[in-house]
């Protein structure tokens, strides 16, 4: 277990990044996550340093009747390792808060999600939860969702990722590629047994995100995209020179 100032117990110091992620995650757990609640938990490293706050205030007695519903198989079992109280969203269908990581993030707190492949949990638990929250380091900042993170990702069904990857390029133009893991063993299979496909965003093409999610979500194969559009309520920045800012 650390800190949230960005080094380990046993003194070494974190990378910039990561303690600006840590700085973020453990800002809004103190802020936001009170006992009793019921928490979606998402996924990705800003997460893993999120986990390891709620673990730090369990262990003090402070989050008792915390119910944790995770958003990934490798968060299930970060939970399960820091012994918190796990359900998912049968068992708990109603979340007070979602807390996720993301992508990059514009003023208007839209986000692209999905670099860790996990977009349709995530969004199927913050679909679930009264109010969203982002955490992240100030690089995910943008003036333009595509700007830094120039690609969408898509969660496809394998059988029609070809069919898809061509319908997008030809109704929206730009790129699509089958994302492969990084053994170049195959493609990346998701938590749903699904590929992603991350479709490099035209720089010229519409800035409506909504409408966009809703062209894209209806091709045949589509299981879910990485637009998130119009669900956060606030954001938390980890700055590099060791502060928090609050977009809301
Ligand atoms: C996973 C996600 C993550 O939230 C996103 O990729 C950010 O990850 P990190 O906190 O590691 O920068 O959407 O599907």
């Amino acid at each position: 277990m650390s800190n949230s100032n960005g080094s380990d117990k046993n003194g070494e110091k974190r990378n910039p990044v990561d303690a600006a992620k840590r700085r973020a995650a453990f800002y809004c757990a103190e802020k936001h996550v009170s006992d009793g609640c019921h928490l979606g938990v998402g996924s990705g490293s800003t997460i893993r340093h999120f986990v390891d706050s709620l673990a730090a205030r369990f262990k003090e007695g402070k989050l008792k009747n915390i119910v944790c519903v995770p958003t990934s198989i490798q968060t299930r079992q970060w939970l399960l390792e820091a012994g918190l109280p796990v359900s998912d969203v049968e068992q708990t269908p109603e979340l007070d808060l979602c807390v996720d990581g993301a992508d990059e993030i514009d003023p208007a707190l839209n986000c692209i999600k999905g670099g860790g492949g996990c977009l349709t949990q995530e969004k199927i638990v913050q679909s679930c939860a009264r109010r969203f929250i982002v955490v992240v380091d100030q690089s995910k900042k943008s003036s333009r969702l595509g700007e830094h993170y120039k690609n969408l990702p898509i969660e496809v069904v394998p059988f029609g990722y070809a069919s898809v990857k061509r319908k997008i390029e030809a109704s929206e133009g730009g790129k699509c590629v089958l994302r492969m893991a990084k053994q170049k063993c195959g493609p990346v299979v998701t938590d749903n047994n699904n590929y992603i496909i991350d479709w490099e965003i035209p720089k010229e093409g519409s800035k409506d995100w909504s409408a966009l999610h809703t062209r894209l979500v209806v091709i045949p194969g589509v299981v879910e995209t990485g637009l998130f559009i119009g669900v956060a309520e606030r954001a938390y920045f980890g700055m590099e020179d060791g502060s928090v800012c609050e977009l809301v």
